[in-house]
């Protein structure tokens, strides 16, 4: 990938660069910050892995560096526990692989994205588990116009993501890993305990060099997983990610990526604060079946994740950069709400009707005018088909 291409202000700009790339000035620098042990084949400590991952706090870290010394606040990317990062972390210094797991929309990926990028640079030596995955995926295949042409020889073998980790003594990440069929996870357990990789075609095998990890993710709600194999599970140390825990910061870090994402087209995101907690409120409170008052309400099939709470962030902010007035924009609300909650399961707008009567209902009642304009919309969630 060419500088050009990489980075954000070009006409050819990439839609989501790597972390190692959009944050390779943070990394560099928390390589000079913390100087103190590194496990074998880590870029960075353990400490300032965790740093990377959870941000610095607003606090300046200052380094030595070629250039002197300089002072850098690291951003804040995973919203979530500290003590959860650091399990994980330590997870891969040792010997087992670390199996992130939760709802979807969690930030899973994002977590084990921004693991590898901090511990080996790169988040790119990634497979991603379907019922399609075979074998080959982890292992290696083969380019068959050399094979044929020359016979089996190292030229020929075409690595699988995994083999190249190993080679290079970096973190490989396994997406999806229930998704595989059971007989190619398996594929995976030894190279797990083994640490090795044979190629019996060269007569020879690939040993993992030091720093070698896997980061595997899974969906709790997936249809037609398959099982995991106890042999595999015991190559894991299991990690759940939940849900982000306080209105607050899910709040704030909706604002802030669908402020990323309007960024990236050139405009500033002119929705208000408050509907955009009206918003988080409204996940939350269906996520959980019980609202911020305590009152409970029914849940929707649906997964209403922050991921899907960014998206609708984010349309209400093109909406407005693009059609509607800031002053209108909260009566897009209902509708795109409408639309994640009937995702999963077309007879989930009683549910969503059904909240519009108990919660937004009462809290049309008191005093804020955003509630007030939002049961009046009522109507909306009707008639959208
Ligand atoms: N705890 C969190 N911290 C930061 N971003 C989050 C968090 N939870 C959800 N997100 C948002 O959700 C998006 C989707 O996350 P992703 O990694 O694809 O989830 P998963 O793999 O769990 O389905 C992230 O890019 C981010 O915008
Ligand atoms: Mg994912």
């Amino acid at each position: 990938m060419s500088q050009r291409e990489t980075s954000v202000d070009s006409p050819r700009a990439i839609q989501s660069p790597p972390p190692e790339v959009v944050y390779a000035e943070e990394l560099e620098h928390l390589a000079a910050w913390d100087d103190g042990a590194r496990p074998p084949g880590w870029r960075l400590t353990p400490r300032a892995v965790v740093t990377f991952v959870i941000g610095s706090a607003g606090e300046s870290l200052s380094a030595k560096t070629a250039s002197g010394t300089r002072s850098l606040v690291i951003r804040e990317k995973f919203v979530g526990d500290r003590a959860l990062v650091e399990r994980c972390v330590v997870t891969l210094a040792g010997e087992r692989g670390l199996l992130l797991v939760g709802d979807p929309g969690t930030a899973k990926s994002m977590l084990s994205e921004l693991l590898a990028a901090g511990i080996c640079g790169s988040s790119a030596l990634t497979v991603q588990g379907t019922a399609g995955t075979s074998e080959e995926h982890f292992r290696y295949g083969w380019n068959y116009a050399l094979l044929i042409a020359r016979g089996p020889q190292p030229e020929a073998l075409v690595p699988s993501p995994v083999l190249t980790a190993m080679r290079r003594g970096a973190i490989a990440r396994i997406e999806e890993v229930t998704r595989c069929l059971p007989e190619v996870q398996d594929a995976l357990v030894s190279l797990l305990s083994d640490r090795r990789l044979s190629i019996p075609e060269l007569g020879d095998a690939d040993y993992a060099a030091r720093g070698f990890n896997v980061i595997a993710t899974a969906n709790l709600r997936d249809k037609g997983v398959s099982e995991m194999s106890a042999a595999l599970k015991r190559r894991f140390n299991f990690e759940t990610v939940a849900p982000i825990a306080d209105l607050k910061r899910e709040t704030d870090l909706v604002k802030r990526r669908a402020g990323q994402i309007l960024a990236d087209v050139g405009r500033p995101l002119e929705v208000d604060d408050a509907v955009l907690e009206a918003l988080v409120t409204v996940f939350r409170d269906l996520r959980s079946g019980r609202t911020v008052e305590g009152w409970s309400v029914e849940r929707p099939t649906s997964v209403m994740s922050t991921a899907e709470a960014v998206s609708v962030a984010s349309s209400l902010g093109l909406a407005t950069a693009y059609f509607v007035s800031d002053r209108d924009v909260a009566r897009l609300l209902p509708e795109y709400l409408l639309g994640v909650v009937l995702k999963d399961e077309p007879k989930d707008r009683g549910k969503l009707l059904a909240y519009w009567d108990s919660a937004v209902r009462r809290r049309s009642e008191g005093d804020a005018r955003l509630w007030r304009t939002l049961h009046e919309l009522r109507a909306r969630l009707e008639e959208i088909t």
